[in-house]
């Protein structure tokens, strides 16, 4: 296995997890930035095209983990795996951004749900070829359809 380490930290308003909006209907429109280290500036060549990223990045203020949670979406236990929980045997978190600009090793981004200093470990183009049809949002279509 490889040993991870951050391409570069986040910089968002978010300082505690109870400040970051959570739950059904829950919008993640805060802005922030993605801040490259200088040794992996080159890699952030031909970027600015990509309207969205994946950002791939550490819990690193999340300790151990459980197989079974109850999200803040739902009042029901489901695996971690079938969950977005911080707490998950690899710390790996995984969101979405759009790419608002690019200004030299910052990446001005809004999606941000990451806390203050979060260790950024890869970033990817956003790329989907599933169509809309074909995609099933499994137990959380059941939550919002409950919740309604
Ligand atoms: C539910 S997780 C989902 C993250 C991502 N969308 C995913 O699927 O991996 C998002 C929550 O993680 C928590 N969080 C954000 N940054 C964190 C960090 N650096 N360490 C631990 N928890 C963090 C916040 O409470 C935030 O609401």
């Amino acid at each position: 296995m490889f040993t991870s380490r951050p391409i570069g930290f986040v910089r968002s308003r978010y300082s505690a997890t109870s400040e970051v909006p959570k739950g059904l209907g829950a919008k993640h429109d805060a802005e922030g930035v993605l801040s490259i280290l200088p040794e992996f500036g080159a890699g952030l060549t031909n970027i600015e095209g990509f309207s969205h990223l994946f950002v791939i990045w550490e819990f690193d203020r999340s300790n151990g983990f459980d197989l079974t949670g109850t999200p803040p979406s739902d009042n029901r236990p489901y695996g971690v795996f079938a969950t977005r929980s911080p707490r998950r045997p690899n710390p790996i978190g995984l969101t979405v951004v759009e790419l608002l600009r690019r200004d030299g090793l910052d990446l001005h981004v809004r999606g941000v749900e990451m806390l203050d200093k979060t260790p950024i470990l890869d970033i990817k183009p956003y790329l989907s070829s599933i169509p809309t049809e074909r995609l099933h949002r499994g137990w959380l279509a059941e939550a919002e359809a409950r919740q309604k």
